[in-house]
C-alpha cells in the first residue's frame, strides 16, 4: 500500500480571502490526519484530532457566517444549512469513530465535502463581494 502524501490540497482550493484560506488549509490538514488516524486504527489520535476539528470548524463557520451577514450576502441561510450538514457529519463520525472501517469512509467523505464546499459555496460569496465592489480582505482585516 502506498502512503498518501501528508498534505495534498486540491486545485481551486484558494478563494482569495487570506484568513479564510488559512482556516480552510488547517481544516483540510486536520481531515487528512483524521483519515490517516482511522486508517491506522489509532483510536486515541482519532479522538484528539476530532476534538480539534470540532473546535476549528466552529470557529471557521462562525467567522464565515458573520462575514456573510455583515456584507449582506443574500444566500446566507442556505450556506448556513450546508455548514450544519457538516456539523451533522462530524457528529455521526464521533458516534462511529472507533468503528474504523466505517470511520475511514466517513473521514474520506467529509474531506471531499470540504473540498467541494470551498470550491462551490465559499467561492459564491467571494464572487458576490467582488461583484458588489467589496474587498473581503479589507473587511476581514488583511
Ligand atoms: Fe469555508
Ligand atoms: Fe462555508
Amino acid at each position: 500500500m502506498t502512503q498518501a502524501p501528508a498534505h495534498t490540497l486540491p486545485a481551486n482550493f484558494e478563494i482569495g480571502i487570506a484568513e479564510l484560506d488559512a482556516q480552510h488549509k488547517r481544516l483540510h490538514g486536520l481531515l487528512e490526519r483524521l483519515r490517516d488516524a482511522v486508517g491506522k486504527h489509532y483510536g486515541y489520535a482519532t479522538t484528539a484530532i476530532l476534538d480539534e476539528l470540532t473546535i476549528e470548524t466552529r470557529i471557521h463557520f462562525a467567522v464565515e457566517e458573520s462575514l456573510m451577514r455583515m456584507l449582506s450576502f443574500p444566500d446566507v441561510e442556505s450556506h448556513v444549512a450546508e455548514h450544519q450538514s457538516l456539523r451533522d457529519q462530524l457528529e455521526k463520525f464521533r458516534k462511529r469513530a472507533q468503528d474504523f472501517d466505517v470511520a475511514e469512509d466517513l473521514a474520506a467523505f467529509i474531506l471531499q465535502w470540504l473540498n467541494d464546499h470551498v470550491d462551490r459555496f465559499d467561492r459564491e460569496f467571494v464572487d458576490h463581494f467582488l461583484r458588489a465592489g467589496i474587498d473581503p480582505n479589507a473587511v476581514s482585516g488583511r
